[in-house]
């Protein structure tokens, strides 16, 4: 089967994790990606966090799959005349340095553009260009607070209250897969055109992307005082007097209240929880669920807006019905009333779980140095498209191949390593 990008090649100067996570999602849907790297250390999350002594770390091959591996030093002459050859041959160069990195390596827009006018230039930046703030360098974190998602997270009140940051890679990762979107988007303009262009992805706006409801709660705060989903309304009111968008702890982020639950276990398993929607056309189906048929009629219950006031006495009730069940249990019975519902998965669970396994969202991948080790695969399915994950590249795995396709003899080869330039 050919795969839908092969054919394209792409110069992936990324490093960490919001570049690679882009470059490897281009590759497993078959582009040719050739991972760059300074000779001797490569990319840092090779040796950040290791499991094995003086093998690749599992940040580097979780994020590095389906590639190609050479060293370049390309602040060297000879490395910037390979990479100015890499450059002529490919369609894609996708970047994740330190503001103006690039540019001072002598490879700026300007110069791309003359070697290869075909070509589109990916960067992925703490901030876009032109922000006050486009000289900073930034982390996951950083861009977690920089883009609405940390003053949005956490507890509002008690201990622990203030902002708080999500596991999940809203800066890193999530950044990649825009860039992503926006890659395709330039190849496709690029069959029209015949022109590359310049693509870029800021942190703080890929994080920005997903707080699309916190920023519609800001001006619907605004306008109207309060918000009346918020697990502060109606009895905390002033927690809307500042009128900046509050922390909502676990609330829903739409019209439907949703909390997290306790079932059975809960007080020594971590994660014996449930997550329990209660949208508004299954409130029926709820209330007899819970054995709660009063609450059909009451009028003090029938819309969202009357049960609000009444929330905590409602997942109070859903919570003492689920106390002697397991989390599968509790959402065993709940799907047959068609509840929005799922059990809380630790990742002991998830690495383990027959369904993503066979979905191929979690693959075993067999790798030179550290044997097999599980990975997560493709989250994106295709009826015509298995991505098959196969191992991240040692450092340098494909230097004298990919030289050699570009023209360079043994001798030449065995000058580079001999210089340091590979
Ligand atoms: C992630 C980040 C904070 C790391 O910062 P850092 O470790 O100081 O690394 P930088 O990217 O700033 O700098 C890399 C340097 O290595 C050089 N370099 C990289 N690859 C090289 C190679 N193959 N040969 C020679 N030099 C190389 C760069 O030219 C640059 O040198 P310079 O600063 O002297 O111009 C920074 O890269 C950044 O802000 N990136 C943009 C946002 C981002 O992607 N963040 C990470 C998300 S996971």
């Amino acid at each position: 089967m050919t795969k839908p990008l092969a054919g394209i090649r792409i110069i992936d100067f990324t490093h960490v994790q919001a570049g690679p996570a882009c470059t490897q999602l281009l590759a497993w849907f078959g582009a040719d990606v050739i991972k760059v790297e300074r000779p001797g250390a490569g990319d840092v999350t090779r040796s950040q966090l290791r499991d094995i002594p003086d093998v690749d770390a599992l940040y580097f091959t979780m994020l590095n799959s389906n590639k190609r591996s050479i060293t370049l030093d390309t602040k060297k002459p000879d490395g910037k005349a390979v990479l100015e050859k890499l450059i002529k041959g490919s369609d894609v160069l996708v970047e994740n340095f330190g503001p103006g990195a690039l540019d001072r390596m002598g490879f700026t827009w300007e110069r791309i553009q003359e070697l290869n006018p075909k070509m589109i230039v990916a960067s992925v930046k703490g901030f876009s260009d032109g922000h006050h703030y486009e000289d900073l360098k930034v982390y996951e974190n950083v861009a977690q607070c920089a883009g609405g998602a940390a003053s949005t997270t956490g507890w509002w009140k008690g201990e622990g209250a203030g902002p708080m940051i999500s596991a999940a890679a809203l800066g890193d990762t999530n950044t990649g897969m825009h860039l992503a979107i926006g890659i395709l988007t330039a190849i496709i303009g690029r069959q029209q055109t015949g022109k590359g262009q310049k693509v870029a992805c800021s942190m703080q706006d890929a994080v920005l992307n997903l707080c699309r409801v916190k920023m519609r709660d800001q001006q619907r705060l605004e306008k109207v005082g309060y918000l009346e989903e918020y697990p502060q309304y109606p009895h905390e009111m002033e927690a809307f007097a500042d009128k900046v968008t509050p922390r909502g702890g676990n609330a829903g982020g739409g019209g439907q209240p949703g909390w997290i639950l306790k079932c059975k276990g809960w007080e020594t398993d971590p994660n014996a929880y449930i997550y329990f929607t209660v949208q508004g056309h299954a409130w029926e189906p709820i209330c007899d669920a819970l054995g709660k048929p009063e609450w059909k009629t009451d009028p003090a219950y029938t819309t969202a807006k009357a049960r609000q006031p009444h929330i905590d006495e409602i997942f109070a009730t859903i919570e003492d019905f689920i106390k002697d069940k397991t989390k599968f249990e509790a959402v065993d019975i709940f799907r047959k009333y068609d509840i929005p519902c799922a059990p809380v998965l630790s990742m002991y669970e998830l690495l383990r779980d027959e369904s993503l396994r066979k979905s191929g969202s979690i693959v075993e991948v067999d790798h030179p140095a550290r044997g097999k080790y599980w990975t997560i695969g493709s989250p994106i399915k295709f009826s015509d498209l298995k991505p098959e994950v196969t191992a991240s590249p040692l450092l340098g795995q494909h230097t004298d191949e990919i030289l050699a396709e570009l023209g360079y003899d043994g001798d030449k080869i065995a000058t580079f390593h001999a210089v340091g330039v590979v």
